[in-house]
């Protein structure tokens, strides 16, 4: 193929891991979706151990969509119409040979792999030797590997039977409304770039609040906890954008690089940087070791070495049953120099990106006088929220993005092993994992992360 030529659509869709949790909240709906817009027209086949047949497939898609306000019988026999389902072990031949039957003419089969990491090699191995990955693409979920030596290993293997351009490596907060905004708010807007660096940036912190527990996901919790869960991707992925420096144009490979250049100034992380956390509770989780020693919170201080960044601290903190659940990125501006009025002791200036749920909302935190003789002050926020509710879903966007071979949303090689890099000094070290109360904000010695005067801020229930 020519360097210019579109690679072509993919003609249909194989998603390993039919059964599991994240097919049911996240890519079935994102399938409906996409029927529902017209853009979804080639077969899905699902994958997975059990033995069931394809009407079972169907009812179980839906259960987890006919909830949906855009549900309707319509729309949904459409997407039924193009499911097809094979049964069978992952480490059985036979499992690929009869996809390989089910898959009939399809020529370019793009295979989404929403299995537990430690199937993903076992399943790329089934498809090369059934020939099943002849001109096709896949999806691998994250995390991607276990450590670095394991992410290189997978992308070996992924490289023994596709070619690099085949392979999508998701990160599902990259297809987010809100986080691309954070790129495109940050170099659309000439006000931001002198104040987005060291000397005018104090600190900048990232909060992934959950308010709910690991539910059903023990099984799957257990091999990874927080810190390979959400940090090692989707919160370093976010500061990748939120730091990167101005990329040389808009294409592709120019935002990419930017973004893992900042990944790879990153200083990987010492104990002395990271708290780690357990609810109380976690334990009794079914699929969940009575004496695990998994964390479902983490915090953790993050230095960049580079001119923009050196000696801003990013304290990154994500946590399972914290008070509510909000992702939010604080980025705390430096006091005025003189500061005239210090007659305030709130955050100040500052920039608020709120990533979910939901909306995209950006604030700019300021002082105002308050009305009266004195020249006294209150904190206000200036405040943008997009009201527009029909954007499309990351997982929508991201799969759409794959079947037509757009890797712009997606993590690179370089990217995701510059992030293993990062939290490599922690693996295997046995750090204390301290327990938290559900409903609380985690352990309290993730206060001493924080430089003094400095303190977590704590998204709104509200945005
Ligand atoms: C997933 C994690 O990747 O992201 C989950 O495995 C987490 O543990 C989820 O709950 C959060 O995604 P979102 O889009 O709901 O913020």
């Amino acid at each position: 193929m020519s360097k210019t030529a579109m690679p072509p659509q993919s003609d249909a869709l194989v998603l390993f891991g039919a059964t599991g949790d994240l097919a049911a909240k996240k890519i079935y709906p994102a399938l409906y979706d996409m029927t529902v817009r017209g853009a979804l027209r080639i077969p899905v086949v699902g994958v997975a151990r059990d033995p069931m047949d394809c009407e079972t497939l169907i009812q179980r898609v839906r259960q987890s969509v006919q909830t949906r306000a855009n549900f309707n019988e319509t729309h949904f026999a459409t997407l039924a119409g193009l499911l097809r389902y094979v049964g069978g072990d992952y480490k059985t031949a036979d499992t690929y040979t009869r996809l390989r039957h089910t898959l009939g003419n399809a020529r370019h089969p793009l295979h989404y792999l929403a299995i537990p990491p430690a199937m993903f090699s076992v399943v790329v191995e089934g498809l090369g030797a059934a020939a099943c990955t002849r001109d096709a693409r896949v999806i691998v979920e994250k995390p991607f590997g276990r450590d670095l030596h394991s992410a290189q290993a997978l992308s070996k293997t992924l490289e023994s039977v596709f070619d690099e351009h085949a392979v999508f490596r998701i990160d599902h907060y990259l297809g987010k409304e809100p986080v691309q905004n954070l790129l495109y708010f940050r170099f659309a807007n000439s006000f931001m770039e002198p104040i987005w660096r060291r000397g005018r940036v104090k600190s900048v912190q990232i909060t992934m609040a959950e308010a709910f527990g690991i539910g059903s996901r023990g099984a799957f919790y257990e091999e990874v906890g927080a810190l390979r869960d959400v940090v090692q991707n989707h919160l370093l992925q976010v500061v990748g954008i939120l730091a990167m420096d101005p990329p040389e144009n808009d294409s592709t490979s120019a935002m990419h690089a930017a973004k893992i250049a900042v990944l790879r100034s990153a200083r990987p992380l010492s104990p002395a940087d990271v708290v780690r956390g357990q609810y109380i509770g976690y334990r009794d989780e079914p699929g969940v070791a009575t004496q695990s020693q998994v964390e479902t919170y983490v915090a953790v201080r993050l230095f960049l070495d580079s001119t923009r960044w050196a000696g801003v601290p990013f304290y990154i903190r994500a946590g399972k049953r914290l008070p509510l659940t909000a992702t939010e990125v604080v980025v705390q501006l430096s006091d005025p120099v003189p500061n005239l009025f210090p007659d305030l002791d709130g955050i100040g200036n500052y920039v608020r990106f709120r990533l979910g749920p939901d909306r995209v909302a950006i604030a700019l935190g300021a002082r105002v006088k308050s009305p009266g003789e004195k020249l006294v002050g209150e904190d206000v926020e200036l405040f943008v929220c997009n009201e527009r509710d029909d954007e499309a879903d990351a997982y929508e966007r991201l799969i759409s993005d794959a079947m037509k071979g757009d890797h712009t949303l997606f993590a690179l090689r370089e990217g995701v092993e510059a992030s293993w890099r990062v939290i490599e000094p922690l693996i295997d070290t046995a750090l204390p994992v301290l327990p938290y109360a559900p409903g609380s904000w985690g352990p309290e010695e993730a206060d001493h992360l924080l430089d003094d005067g400095t303190r977590w801020y704590a998204p709104r229930v509200t945005l």
